[in-house]
């Protein structure tokens, strides 16, 4: 049986495709050091789909230990979603950014040279593609001028991989640069928990929604767009999940890169919307000023990865806003109930 590693796998991303790689019937092993994330997560990914994940806690920079892991399994490709990812924090703190993920990406490369491991599918994001609004984003867009160092990590480990399995024969290299994922799996039992005040449009709303936080602040009612509100192809996570899966099934020798997006664009309000509708909550907001360093209106051209990979997104905005409600519903707390 094929079998990948995911590094970062208990996260909110890796654990969605963790359990579309087992239902797929592929294996997984899963290496994370739980600094943003919970060993529960794989405990329920297990109880999901019945299956077991080999979890293993070290952190990816640290190449001894993940060493190990490679000498325990013959792995078919990483997936490699370990990274800081919080822009703002980003700002703040850029030197810990760029040696976590920088470092954590190297680690991957000699690891995967030592053990003859072809396949490389990794975690990018439309943050690539700079302050541009020239959407619907296509692969080959200019990429760059990124407006904080979490988008350079992205940046320039895309560099890296595409360097690296151009001087390496028969390494596949699959950059998949995410627009906005939301939702959860449709169980419940698996969702994003941010640590802290959530950062991200989604989560802020789920806990706005369960009463954890009192109000949401909607950044801008000014932008150049239908409502005023900024534009998002936000797409669900299960979908983006699946595109994992795709990009496995498809590799083959160079480097391929791919937009994972929905190819609609719905706007701040759009979402407030339809959460409310779909779950009949009501969620408190008021404008303030602009968020630094957001754009108006970003969404994907997907139509590459939709051919190529025979991938489609196919749940809508009304999926993705019952599913996360759901999940925050039935973990309040998110994993530390
Ligand atoms: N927003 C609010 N209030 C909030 C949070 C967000 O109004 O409390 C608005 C933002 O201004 C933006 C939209 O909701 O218009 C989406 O914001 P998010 O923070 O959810 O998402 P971003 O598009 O800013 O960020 C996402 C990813 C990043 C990635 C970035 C650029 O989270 O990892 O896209 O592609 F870098």
């Amino acid at each position: 049986m094929a079998k990948v590693l995911l590094t970062g796998g208990a996260g909110y991303i890796g654990s969605h495709t963790a359990v579309e790689f087992l239902e797929a019937g592929i294996d997984v092993v899963v290496v994370d050091n739980f600094s943003n994330s919970s060993p529960k997560a794989i405990k329920r990914v297990e109880q999901i789909t019945g299956k077991s994940v080999a979890l293993y806690e070290a952190d990816v920079c640290d190449k001894d230990a993940t060493r190990k892991i490679f000498d325990e399994h013959r792995l078919d490709a990483v997936v490699h979603f370990a990274g800081y990812k919080a822009v703002g924090e980003s700002v703040k703190k850029p030197v810990e950014y760029y040696r976590n993920n920088l470092d954590s990406a190297l680690v991957v490369c000699e690891l995967m040279r030592e053990y003859d491991v072809r396949g490389i599918v990794f975690s990018s994001s439309a943050t690539v593609y700079g302050v541009s609004e020239n959407v619907p984003f296509k692969e080959d867009a200019p990429t760059g001028g990124c407006t904080n160092p979490y988008g350079w990590t992205k940046y320039m480990i895309e560099q890296i991989l595409r360097d690296y399995a151009n001087a390496t024969p028969g390494v596949s290299a699959t950059l998949l640069r995410y627009f906005n994922p939301v939702g959860a799996h449709p169980s419940g039992e698996i969702g994003e928990d941010p640590y802290g005040e959530p950062n991200n449009l989604a989560p802020y709303v789920c806990q706005v929604a369960v009463g954890r936080l009192p109000l949401l602040r909607v950044f801008g009612n000014d932008y150049p767009t239908p409502d005023g509100t900024g534009v998002r192809d936000f797409i669900h996570v299960v979908d983006l999940a699946k595109g994992h899966v795709a990009a496995f099934q498809h590799m083959k020798e160079g480097v391929r890169t791919y937009n994972l997006g929905t190819g609609h664009g719905y706007s701040v309000f759009d979402m407030i919307n339809a959460f409310k509708r779909v779950n009949n909550v009501e969620i408190p907001y008021k404008i303030v000023d602009r968020r630094p360093g957001d754009v108006a209106t970003s969404y994907a051209d997907p139509s590459l990865a939709n051919s190529e990979l025979e991938w489609k997104a196919t749940l809508g905005l009304d999926d993705m806003c019952r599913d996360a409600y759901n999940w925050q519903r039935k973990n309040p707390n998110g994993y530390r109930d």
